[in-house]
């Protein structure tokens, strides 16, 4: 016999060994699927209507059972730890409570594997606006420190050697390019899923005469009603889909995070991070951590992860549902939840960095960051660029014998070393000068980056902003 509140039984009569029973549950997770689930309800008993299972008169019994239980846990919450087996049941066995045998009748042609498969695309639609809104919220926080050092200096990097100069705000616009791709991913992968699996029943579709366009267009489905029904119930490729989008946004700002550590550093000091972010140690009284983005740094692993447990998970299911399934959720949501977590923590961070303008200008400077530009400049003169190559990389050389910056070469070395050149190597190889020869599409000269933050800033009007909390 089926225990109250389970939705099978007929052909047991013992029950549930409690170990068995606590294993399977799934209500510690699937709890936050309750005002989808309660969404699905709503709609399938209109289907339900249609198809002449409820009279009128009944369905606004159970639409009003339905929307008594939504308001009573908007109040109370949606418990975590009931004896129900999952949400599913949960509702079913609240709805009962409310409208009686009517409610009894609300599962009639359906199956839980077409209700979870349904009620996840609901959820999983709403976690992804909240993700993208929070990309928007850290790119918009880089853009206004673009805005601010579109044209401050300092130094770049590759190997993390000192490289050529850049400004301060074209490195934070770097970072925003890649968010804007995540941006992307997320809100395709989103379109890609937005199909309802309603009415596919357990595995070969339902018997009652439902209209699955009306189904689909009633929960908002952009993309209509699922065309497969072993496929509908089966498919958690849009899980993986967007576990990989969660990944890739968490490496993405794994790398944000470790240029900011670095650039705290003693060893740098370009910037600063604010109490609001720092924490300190407990026994070396002068340190001052860069936690918050080390613990998004960290937190990048679990969400690689979540994804290769989903790919595991499914590979080799046969079609169409195994309970195998139910775990997808204990995998994908953490990621999810974890992800949308790092993108408002390294929001704050980079809100709460401020960057030493005047030291990150005279670190571009320092460590020959102008050679490529002296080459340039011997280019320039008739030199073929490969020989001036070498005459630099010699002159770099000589430099550093003599603990001074290329442009402060005595007169005599550079007539010597770059006989070609004429006149003040001061004003040539300025950091200021180096960064306004960078004048192409895409370059650092601080006046393309002031048009591409303009053109971010536009960007940016068109992105949903995360709701004021
Ligand atoms: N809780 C399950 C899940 O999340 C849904 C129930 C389907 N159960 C079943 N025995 N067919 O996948």
């Amino acid at each position: 016999m089926s225990q109250p509140g389970q939705m099978w039984g007929g052909r047991f009569q013992g029950s549930l060994d409690a170990v068995f029973a606590a294993f399977q549950k799934s209500l510690p997770v699937d709890h936050v699927l309750a005002f989808a689930d309660l969404q699905v309800n709503r709609v399938w008993s209109a289907a339900l209507a249609q198809a002449g299972v409820f009279s009128r008169d009944e369905l606004t019994k159970v639409h009003a059972a339905i929307d008594d239980l939504a308001a009573h846990w908007q109040r109370t919450g949606v418990p975590t730890n009931d004896p129900a087996e999952d949400v599913h049941s949960l509702v079913e066995r609240e709805l009962v409570a409310r409208c009686g045998d009517l409610g009894k009748r609300v599962h009639t042609g359906r199956s839980r594997n077409d209700q979870v498969a349904t009620d996840l695309r609901l959820y999983l639609r709403e976690r992804v606006i909240a993700i993208r809104a929070a990309i928007a919220a850290l790119c918009q926080a880089l853009v206004e420190q673009a805005d601010a050092h579109h044209d401050a200096p300092m130094p770049g990097y590759t190997h993390l050697q000192r490289a050529q100069p850049i400004t301060i705000g074209h490195h934070a616009l770097a970072h925003c390019e890649s968010l804007a791709r995540d941006h992307a991913r997320f809100g395709a992968a989103s379109e890609r899923m937005d199909e309802c699996p309603l009415g596919s029943g357990a595995l070969a579709g339902t018997a009652l005469a439902v209209d699955r366009t009306a189904i689909a267009a009633a929960l908002q489905f952009t993309r209509g009603a699922s065309h497969n029904s072993l496929d509908a119930t089966a498919a958690r490729d849009h899980l993986c889909e967007l576990a990989f989008c969660c990944a890739m946004t968490m490496t993405n700002l794994s790398r944000l995070a470790e240029d900011y550590i670095f650039f705290a550093t003693q060893e740098a000091r370009f910037l600063t991070f604010g109490d609001a972010v720092s924490t300190g140690s407990s026994l070396m009284p002068q340190k001052r951590n860069p936690d918050a983005m080390e613990l998004v740094r960290g937190k990048a692993a679990r969400a690689h992860g979540a994804l290769v447990a989903l790919l595991g998970t499914v590979k080799g299911l046969p079609m169409a549902y195994n309970r195998d399934l139910q775990t997808d959720k204990e995998t994908l949501l953490p990621a999810l939840a974890e992800t949308e977590a790092c993108l408002q923590v390294a929001t704050l961070a980079v809100r709460h960095a401020h960057f030493d303008v005047a030291r990150c200008a005279a670190e571009a400077e320092r460590g020959y960051l102008n050679a490529t530009d002296l080459a340039d400049l011997l280019v320039a003169a008739g030199v073929a660029f490969r020989d001036a190559h070498n005459l630099v990389g010699t002159a770099v050389n000589r430099a550093v014998e003599l603990k001074v910056e290329l442009q402060d070469l005595p007169l005599s070395e550079q007539r010597r070393l770059l006989p070609q050149l004429r006149g003040d190597l001061q004003q040539a190889l300025a950091a200021r000068t180096v960064l306004a020869r960078r004048d192409v599409l895409g370059g650092t000269a601080p006046g393309r980056v002031r048009s591409e933050v303009t053109r971010w800033q536009q960007l940016l009007a068109t992105w949903s902003l995360p709701k004021a909390r």
